[in-house]
């Protein structure tokens, strides 16, 4: 067929000693905040989740203060909904008022809250990867074989998305889009793999101490065996 498995994706996480990269998770929220957070958001992390990250309280209240929370009243001069600014306890809110007015500016499509996308996904983190990096003119043979999946005008080929036209634009579309703080070259292919490393983050926030405690579980479930082991040749050692 022409839809693609995920591409591999090797990240610190993997396997069951791994662990957050700090440094890789810094620049895919870098990526997030400067990129896709024009369109997504984040309805399950709290600004202050990011000390998790490394950001000292200083630091966290200076992002959340780049946030807009609407707030239950209207601006009684021009009609709109009045915002204030956010604090660390707010969830990264999307930036649309409402699903009318998200569908409005996307053709009608809705761009799903990211918290969790990389759990809702198969190989989550390597397909979100994948999706990023995946954009390509849409093969001469497929539309030969199925003139039906012509990319619709508005919509975008991409043969990690599930049915392969996708209203997501290419959101990383050139190196050096963000200027990574701690220098790593912002190349497509690095951002791509940081901003999904960062949603595994948001929707696994707790892996490290899930591989932590699988860990003494093994260990434990180990000891006991040998013990075990060990009491029953003892009872039946004088056995014959
Ligand atoms: C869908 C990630 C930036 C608009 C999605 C999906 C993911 C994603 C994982 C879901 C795909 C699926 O359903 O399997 C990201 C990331 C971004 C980013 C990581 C930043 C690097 C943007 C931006 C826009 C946007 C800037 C708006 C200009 C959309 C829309 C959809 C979508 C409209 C729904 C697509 C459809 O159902 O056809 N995005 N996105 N995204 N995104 Fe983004």
């Amino acid at each position: 067929g022409f839809h693609r498995h995920p591409k591999e994706l090797a990240l610190k996480t993997d396997g069951p000693f791994g662990q957050f990269d700090r440094q890789q998770l810094q620049r895919g929220f870098q990526v997030y905040k400067e990129v896709c957070a024009g369109c997504h958001s984040l309805n399950l992390v709290s600004f202050r989740d990011l000390h998790q990250l490394g950001y000292n309280e200083a630091e966290v209240k200076a992002i959340a203060n780049q946030w807009a929370i609407e707030v239950p009243s209207v601006n009684p001069e021009t009609g709109e909904a009045a915002t204030r600014k956010a604090i660390p306890s707010d969830k990264f809110p999307s930036p649309y008022a409402n699903e009318t007015a998200a569908r409005a500016a996307n053709n009608n499509a809705l761009p799903p809250d990211l918290s969790l996308m990389a759990k809702a996904r198969h190989d989550g983190p390597a397909y979100i990867y994948s999706l990023l990096t995946g954009y390509q003119a849409q093969p001469a043979k497929l539309l030969a074989e199925f003139p039906a999946t012509k990319t619709p005008e508005g919509l975008h080929y991409n043969p990690y998305f599930a049915n392969l036209n996708i209203a997501m634009p290419p959101p990383l579309t050139a190196d050096g889009q963000v200027t990574y703080a701690d220098q790593t070259p912002a190349t497509v292919d690095q951002m791509a793999k940081d901003v999904s490393a960062f949603l595994l983050w948001t929707a696994e926030p707790n892996l490290q101490s899930r591989h932590k405690s699988g860990l003494a579980v093994l260990a434990f479930l180990i000891i006991a065996t040998v013990l075990g082991y060990l009491s029953y040749r003892n009872i039946w050692a004088e056995a014959k």
